[in-house]
């Protein structure tokens, strides 16, 4: 009888054709941006951990800060509504993050999803 994968299996049988471009962390972004000492920049980064307002803020703002110039972040669920009151929502988090960085970025395209690139 063949057996069930756990889905941190079913990841790493994706992620192993990828080799060492791929590298895992476990646990909440909040302990990864803790965490995370490496010096380099990231030209891509997609925000779709949490979608309570607080955390996609934090995400944000974290991400941002290891994101390249030039790259480009995508925020997953711009108009996800789950919470009853709008601003526990990602678009809450990704407005007020919008008018802190103004003049900070292009935005590429915005629908179920923002993309952005940072100038
Ligand atoms: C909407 S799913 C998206 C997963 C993946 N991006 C995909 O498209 O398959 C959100 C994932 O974020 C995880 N998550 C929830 N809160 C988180 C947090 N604070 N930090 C990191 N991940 C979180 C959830 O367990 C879930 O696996």
């Amino acid at each position: 009888m063949k057996s069930v994968q756990t889905i941190e299996e079913i990841f790493d049988s994706n992620a192993a054709k990828f080799g060492n471009r791929v590298r895992k962390y476990k646990g909440t972004s909040a302990s990864f941006f803790s965490e995370y000492k490496g010096e380099e920049q990231f030209n891509f980064i997609y925000v779709d951990g949490s979608h309570c307002a607080d955390d996609v803020v934090c995400d944000a703002i974290n991400a941002w800060r290891l994101l390249s110039r030039g790259g480009v972040i995508i925020f997953d669920d711009y108009i996800w509504e789950f919470y009853p009151k709008t601003r526990d929502n990602p678009v809450t988090a990704i407005n007020a993050f919008l008018y802190m960085k103004k003049g900070e970025y292009e935005i590429l395209d915005v629908y179920e999803q923002l993309c952005l690139k940072k100038s």
